[in-house]
């Protein structure tokens, strides 16, 4: 019994793994599929068309399986009709105003009008919503449910979730196996006595064991049961093991709440304001360094000075008490990384690594900071051994033996003790 309640767990491992996507499933719309709203289309080309006009016009603020600025767009043909739809899509904001209950309750939950999109056609706000439908019926693909991130970091994160998925698949099949084998084994039992039991010139001996029950007890505390009982629950506790340590302290998309809400997409973008001039640290050590206040106020001592947030910023200097913000990017302390030596050193822009910060308005962790991360990097990267004497010897020494640019990692860049203490 307890094996079979083992097996059944390693066989449900999988749908646990799948079902994670949410709601809107391929399962719970298919008689949508069936059915099909009045006026869409199932045609691969008005539905090619609807892509296109989706990615262009619509992207930026919905997805079919997800909220995003508007909500998920997936089954909305069902919760509307199609005219209704086609004209709330055109003109919105008269929609709301109209009083229509549906749309004003709409508004109340998202609190933001979306732009009017009168200059489509009705054929063509029907195209989009044909693509939507495709869309919900397909489900929703573990890929667009990814965190989205620069192309390397997001196939990263792809490669994490399909390792997980192998190894489910291992437990699974051998879970798979071991009943099978059982199976087969008792139906050869079985076969085998009721054969037997036709032969009358047996043993004594020999009855006795084919009228003999099967022994259920001793079968349990048999060391093959106890056996495999017990590479179940490991196989089970290392599979989740290795998926914990996959994913742990991953942060990407971390975007705390600051005490102040001071915004790069102002300083750093707008008024064009040098990373250096704040985070003084990146051409000289190993930390980046956060702004004291007395920074904030090379300028805050004259702009803006009666706003209220820049009077808690005069405040903590008058009561003398830094500002606690919340660090964004923090490796675990196993991990050394040094600021000087990719931006002075290798001369990499704050881009790579932070992604668009010009345009956040709230920082937030755009890569994966993962040690596979750090890797990927030192393989592809060409070392900046422009002006920098200090290199000349090792070009010449790489050139001798190899054709390729010398990387990162042929100066030491994958050595476990340059990155672990
Ligand atoms: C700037 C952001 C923005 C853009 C661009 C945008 N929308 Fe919206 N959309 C919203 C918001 C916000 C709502 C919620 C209703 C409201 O507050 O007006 C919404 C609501 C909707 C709804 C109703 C959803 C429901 O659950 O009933 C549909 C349908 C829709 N949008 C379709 C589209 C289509 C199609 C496009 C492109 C042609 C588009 N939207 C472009 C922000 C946007
Ligand atoms: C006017 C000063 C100022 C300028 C200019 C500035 N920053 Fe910042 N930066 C801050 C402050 C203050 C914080 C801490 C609050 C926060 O996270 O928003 C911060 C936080 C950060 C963080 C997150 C730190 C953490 O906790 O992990 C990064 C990354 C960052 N800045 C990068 C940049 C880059 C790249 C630029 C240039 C494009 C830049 N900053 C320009 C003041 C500045
Ligand atoms: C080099 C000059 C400069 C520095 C240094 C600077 N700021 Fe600013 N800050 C500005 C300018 C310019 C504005 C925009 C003023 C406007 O909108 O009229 C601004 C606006 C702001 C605002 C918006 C205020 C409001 O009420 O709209 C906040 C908050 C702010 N800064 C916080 C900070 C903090 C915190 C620091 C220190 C980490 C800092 N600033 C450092 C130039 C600076
Ligand atoms: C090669 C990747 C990389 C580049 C390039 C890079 N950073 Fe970082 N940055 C990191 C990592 C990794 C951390 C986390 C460090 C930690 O926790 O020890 C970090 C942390 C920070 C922090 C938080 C405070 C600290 O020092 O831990 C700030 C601020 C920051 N970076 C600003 C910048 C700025 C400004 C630039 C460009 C001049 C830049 N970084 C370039 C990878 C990078
Ligand atoms: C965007 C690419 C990039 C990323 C991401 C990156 N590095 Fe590097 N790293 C470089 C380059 C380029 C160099 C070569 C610098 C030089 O010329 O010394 C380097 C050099 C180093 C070195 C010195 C290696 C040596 O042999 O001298 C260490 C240590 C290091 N990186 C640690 C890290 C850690 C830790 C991370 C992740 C948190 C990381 N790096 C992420 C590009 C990167
Ligand atoms: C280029 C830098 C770099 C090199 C080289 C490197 N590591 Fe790491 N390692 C990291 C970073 C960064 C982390 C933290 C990752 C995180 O928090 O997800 C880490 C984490 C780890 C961990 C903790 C488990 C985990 O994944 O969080 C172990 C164990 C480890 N490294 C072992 C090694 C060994 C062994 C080597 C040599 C074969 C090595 N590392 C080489 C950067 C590096």
């Amino acid at each position: 019994m307890a094996l079979v309640v083992w097996c059944a767990l390693a066989f449900s491992v999988p749908t646990f793994a799948q079902d994670g996507g949410g709601d809107g499933g391929a399962a719970d719309s298919a008689p949508a599929a069936a059915s099909g709203a009045a006026g869409l289309s199932a045609d691969q080309a008005i539905i090619d068309q609807g892509k296109g006009l989706f990615d262009a016009n619509c992207k930026q603020c919905h997805a079919v399986h997800e909220k995003i600025v508007g909500p998920a767009l997936a089954k909305v043909y069902e919760r509307r009709t199609v005219p209704w739809l086609v004209n709330f899509i055109k003109y919105p904001q008269k929609t709301i105003e109209s009083g229509d209950a549906y749309a004003v309750a709409l508004y109340k939950e998202y609190q933001q009008y979306m732009p009017n999109h009168d200059f489509l056609k009705d054929d063509e706000v029907k195209a989009i919503l044909s693509w939507v439908q495709a869309e919900t019926i397909k489900g929703p693909a573990t890929a667009a449910t990814a965190p989205t991130a620069a192309g390397g970091d997001a196939a990263a994160a792809a490669g994490g979730s399909s390792n997980s998925g192998l190894l489910t698949a291992i437990v699974a099949g051998l879970a798979f196996l071991l009943i099978v084998t059982l199976a087969v084994l008792a139906l050869m039992a079985a076969t085998l006595s009721k054969y037997l039991k036709k032969e009358t010139n047996l043993s004594e001996e020999d009855q006795e064991l084919l009228n003999q029950r099967t022994d259920w007890a001793g079968i349990f505390k048999s060391q093959a049961f106890i056996g495999i009982t017990a590479f179940i629950f490991v196989a089970l506790v290392l599979k989740a093991t290795v998926e914990g340590l996959i994913t742990i302290g991953v942060q990407q998309g971390y975007a705390p709440t600051q005490p102040i809400p001071f915004s790069h997409k102002l300083h750093a973008g707008q008024y064009e304001i040098d990373c250096k001039y704040c985070h003084t640290g990146v051409e000289k050590g190993k930390s980046a360094n956060i702004p004291s206040a007395n920074i904030c106020m090379n300028c805050h001592n004259a702009i803006k000075t009666t706003s209220p947030i820049i009077q808690k910023i005069y405040e903590h200097i008058e009561k003398d008490e830094p500002i606690q913000w919340v660090r964004v990017h923090n490796l675990p302390d196993l991990a050394y990384f040094n600021h000087q030596q990719h931006v002075k050193v290798a001369g990499l822009d704050c881009e790579n690594c932070h992604g668009n910060i010009k345009e956040m308005e709230v920082v937030q962790q755009a890569s994966l900071l993962t040690m596979g991360w750090c890797i990927d990097c030192h393989r592809k990267t060409e070392v900046n051994a422009k002006d920098n004497a200090y290199y000349d010897n090792l070009v010449q020494l790489h050139a001798k033996s190899s054709k390729s640019p010398m990387k990162v990692e042929d100066i030491g860049g994958l050595e476990c003790a340059k990155c672990h203490y």
